[in-house]
């Protein structure tokens, strides 16, 4: 039978809203002590209708991904109590026509997005072979494998995730840390329907018709993956990709 932790703490990046929140949450939900880490240090909306033993389980912090000092001193103190694992869902996006696209938000995003995720792992490291191991969950996207116009950088950050995903799960296994990559489809959240995502009518049409379900996933689906890798504890699932799409990557 599978091994089940369900306790310890767990530094999630981006917990204060959006795909990081509901993974925090449902992670809280299942016994885990969270520390949120956000530039905002908020802690989700959400939580208030959350019952009090949830709420006593979560913490926010404010951290930036994109300074390292801000990440080592946030992670170090989430890592009083025992680090159990990292999720990293701190992310931004932004398109435009490559051609015009500047090279200052190309390199806004892929700091964010790959070398915060890098900082944030490179900071638990020590906290995490300290207790003996651990897991870190990556917030990667199913672009990471296309070509989608106008996303040159977003899509580049999220190979350049799952590439990091690769490298740290072999470099740390015997160090009794496993890394983890988790790629969602089209969702449901803040992101998403930002004032920058692509044309909502279009994409519509698109999921519609083309999308093996014929919806966009939500966040409660990718939280319960997420926290299923926690509570399961597959040892020998480490250093890949899991693609939470709906079957949208291989349809398209
Ligand atoms: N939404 C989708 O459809 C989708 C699909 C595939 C993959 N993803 C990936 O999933 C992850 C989460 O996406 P989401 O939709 O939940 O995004 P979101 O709703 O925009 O939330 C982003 C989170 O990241 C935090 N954040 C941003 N920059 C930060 C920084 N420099 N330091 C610390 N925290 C920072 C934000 O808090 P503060 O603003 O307070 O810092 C917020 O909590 C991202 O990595 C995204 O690429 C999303």
């Amino acid at each position: 039978m599978a091994k089940m932790q369900k306790s310890g703490v767990i530094a999630v990046t981006g917990g204060s809203q959006g795909i990081g929140a509901a993974i925090a949450i449902e992670l809280a939900r299942r016994g885990f002590s969270i520390v949120s880490l956000s530039r905002s240090g908020r802690t989700p909306g959400a939580l208030q209708q959350e019952p009090v033993t949830v709420r006593r389980r979560f913490k926010g912090m404010v951290c930036d991904v994109t300074d390292a000092r801000s990440v080592k001193t946030a992670i170090a103190a989430a890592a009083v109590k025992g680090l159990r694992g990292v999720v990293n869902s701190a992310g931004i996006v932004s398109g435009g026509p490559a051609r015009e696209y500047a090279l200052a938000d190309f390199e806004a995003v892929l700091r964010t997005n790959v070398v915060g995720v890098f900082s944030v792992c490179q900071a638990a490291y020590p906290h995490l072979v300290k207790n003996g191991g651990g897991l870190i969950v990556n917030l990667g996207s199913f672009w990471d494998q296309m070509g989608i116009k106008n996303y040159a950088a977003y899509c580049a950050s999220k190979a350049g995730v799952a590439s990091l995903t690769r490298s740290l799960g072999v470099e740390w296994a015997k160090q009794g840390i496993r890394v983890l990559n988790v790629a969602p489809g089209f969702l449901e959240s803040p992101m998403e329907t930002g004032a920058e995502a692509i044309d909502q009518e279009r994409q519509a049409k698109f999921l519609a018709s083309r999308l093996p379900g014929g919806r966009k996933g939500t966040l409660t689906e990718i939280a319960r993956v997420v926290a299923g890798l926690y509570t399961e504890d597959v040892g020998f699932l480490n250093a890949t990709t899991i693609y939470v799409d709906g079957g949208q990557g291989p349809a398209m």
